[in-house]
């Protein structure tokens, strides 16, 4: 799948052990997911385009660079807010584009209910956010509404894979780039990523 871009890093592993225990707590459990969001977002943008200025300092006139992309974040509801803090942090003026999908816990696949996306979207770069990539039904549906609503350049940002959600996302959208911080075994009979780290949203929310 060479649309998949598994992140390795000592401090992402390191944090993954610790938010993977079923005994970390939610306001630490928040925190990780948080921390690993932003050290994910760094290389998930490393190809962004950029545009020389020039820059007056204080000593003289400096050639630099700016971002020459304007990014559109799109957190898939409602485990997906727990990411948004780590995006703000690295680019604040980017615009966020709320995607809601719900599972259907019979079919275990998504349910639309929701968008709400910035006016001038078509010229953004959408970054999804989602931090369980189970069974790509959610990604696959999430980037089918983005694309019909006419965005070129699509990614998508996950902490947890399954392998079987990626094959089948890969299938589908193989232009669209999933970074990921490591790919488990694979999915039980109720859609859970295994051995994952249990239900993001209610980690995240302190919710059952
Ligand atoms: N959503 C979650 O929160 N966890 C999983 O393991 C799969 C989907």
């Amino acid at each position: 799948m060479k649309n998949v871009h598994v992140i390795k890093h000592p401090l992402i592993e390191h944090k993954l052990s610790i938010l993977r225990d079923e005994k970390t707590e939610p306001f630490q459990f928040r925190l990780l997911v948080d921390e690993i969001s932003y050290l994910m977002l760094f290389e998930a943008t490393r190809d962004l385009p950029l545009r020389f200025v020039r820059v007056q300092t204080p000593v003289a006139v400096a050639n630099a660079q700016k971002l020459d992309a304007k990014i559109m974040i799109c957190p898939i509801l409602r485990a997906a807010l727990g990411m948004l803090d780590s995006v703000f942090k690295l680019i604040p003026d980017a615009s966020v584009g709320f995607l809601g999908f719900q599972r259907n816990e019979k079919t275990l696949e998504p349910e639309f209910y929701y968008a709400k996306l910035p006016a001038d979207h078509k010229e953004r770069t959408a970054i999804i956010i989602d931090p369980m990539f189970a069974t790509g039904g959610t990604a696959i549906d999430a980037v089918n509404f983005l694309k019909q609503k006419g965005i070129q350049d699509i990614r998508f940002l996950a902490l947890v894979s399954a392998p079987e959600g990626l094959k089948r996302f890969a299938e589908v959208h193989p232009d669209v780039p999933v970074y990921t911080a490591c790919i488990d075994d694979g999915l039980n009979e109720n859609g859970y990523i295994v051995p994952g780290l249990g239900d993001a949203g209610d980690r995240v929310f302190n919710t059952e």
